[in-house]
């Protein structure tokens, strides 16, 4: 199996953003539906999706205009990276809001928290959604961006100023509103009317709504100028590849670590970094006691995550007695490739006082290496000042390191 970042085990998401792109775009009059409008090259859509691909994990519903959902999951997978499982598209209503309802039809099991959000609001920073997920999981009810009214406000009738009103007491709501999805659904299901926004639907419904800070730039876009001020903004920050994006396009490699040691005292010959040594003391073990060859197994079965030496060459595998490192390196490298990983390079260092590596050093990495597909192996070795078993001359040991990397 090719490693993907999207095949890595993701926890179902428990929220969800349902993100309202159905609207024909009146005011705008752009002679398309007005979230497939560009702001630069791409459209609302892909930059609202692209805002919130970069936010917490989430199920993302586009509710589409009919006729039109091909083009949003176009859209919406463009940018998706990783995260391209967590998208659906669903056909809007004839108002905003029978096109949420057909957003909630869509929402998984386990989502708990709902976040309903204009694509008309294209540039709503990530944080503005953190911001209303973390006041529902604080234990509001519901929780809407929004920011002080800047204008003095009239009441007015038949062209007459008939009240100043205290400004103090007003605020702008924006999108994404955020809600407790329990409360949202039934209030969904009891509302008789069209309400301007979620949070006066579910206030109607007998629910205190809390408001946290907004944000300038999620300005909803409604009208020629809206649209001059979001490309003013886009040319200044153009969208960049979300984190998300990247995932699937950067492998990560990894790196992975392995030890051995074995002990003078076998018979026959020395068998060490997949060379024989005639006239040196022969290492024990149940294959040849080659340590450097171990401890390069080790090495890369851990840095693909495929457990260590005894998974898959412990003693009840007769076939590996007296195996020299050919066979377990050859072996190693077809369980790597079988689960999608290539080798990149290994590094590997043995501390003995005996044999002298350095004069069969290149010898000993090509052979190594041969067996590893080709894949680089550096060896190096060194003695231990007397010090310790390899001091003393009882046995050897290696320390490897590996990378691997996915194909
Ligand atoms: N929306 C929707 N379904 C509708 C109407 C609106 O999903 N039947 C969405 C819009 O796509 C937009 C958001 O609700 O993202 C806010 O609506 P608005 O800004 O009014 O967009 P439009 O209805 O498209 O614009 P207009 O009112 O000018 O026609
Ligand atoms: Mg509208």
């Amino acid at each position: 199996m090719p490693f993907d970042a999207a095949q890595q085990p993701t926890p179902v998401p428990r929220i969800a953003v349902i993100v309202v792109a159905a609207g024909s775009g009146t005011r705008l009059g752009a002679g398309v539906p007005k979230a497939f409008v560009g702001i630069d090259e791409h459209s609302m859509l892909r930059h609202a999706l692209a805002r919130i691909y970069d936010g917490p994990q989430a199920q993302v519903v586009i509710v589409a205009p009919a006729g039109r959902e091909g083009d949003a999951l176009t859209e919406a997978l463009a940018g998706a990276g990783a995260r391209r499982d967590l998208v659906s598209v669903v056909t809007g209503g004839a108002s905003r809001q029978a096109s949420v309802a057909a957003g909630l039809d869509a929402l998984w099991g386990d989502v708990e928290i709902v976040l309903v959000h204009d694509a008309a609001r294209a540039l709503t920073p990530p944080a503005v959604f953190e911001r209303v997920i973390a006041a529902v999981d604080d234990g509001a009810s519901g929780a809407i961006p929004a920011l002080p009214v800047i204008d003095t406000i009239k009441r007015v009738e038949a062209e007459r100023i008939v009240a100043a009103v205290d400004r103090s007491e007003l605020s702008a709501a924006q999108t994404p509103q955020g809600f407790r999805r329990d409360i949202l659904l039934a209030a969904y299901r009891s509302a008789d009317h069209e309400f301007t926004d979620d949070a006066a639907l579910v206030a109607a419904a007998g629910h205190s709504v809390t408001v946290v800070e907004g944000d300038a730039l999620a300005f909803k876009i409604t009208t020629a100028d809206d649209l001059e001020r979001a490309r003013a903004v886009v040319s200044r920050h153009p969208l960049t590849p979300s984190m998300a994006h990247l995932e699937s396009l950067v492998p990560v490699p990894r790196v992975g670590i392995g030890t051995d040691v074995h002990g003078f005292g076998g018979a026959g010959e020395l068998w060490l970094a997949g060379l024989e040594w005639p006239g040196e003391g022969a290492l024990s073990g149940h294959s040849d006691g080659d340590a450097v060859a171990h401890a390069i197994v080790d090495a890369l079965l851990s840095a693909a995550g495929l457990g260590d030496i005894g998974t898959h060459f412990g003693t009840d595998h007769p076939e590996y007695a007296g195996a020299h490192a050919d066979v377990f390196l050859s072996r190693t490298l077809g369980l790597l490739g079988e689960a999608g990983w290539r080798v990149g390079n290994v590094a590997v260092q043995v501390q003995a006082n005996r044999p002298r590596l350095a004069a069969r050093r290149t010898e000993a990495e090509a052979v190594l290496s041969a067996a590893l597909g080709g894949a680089p192996v550096s060896l190096s070795a060194t003695t231990t000042d007397g010090l310790g078993f390899a001091g003393r001359g009882e046995g050897v040991s290696a320390f490897a390191m590996a990378i691997v990397v996915p194909v």
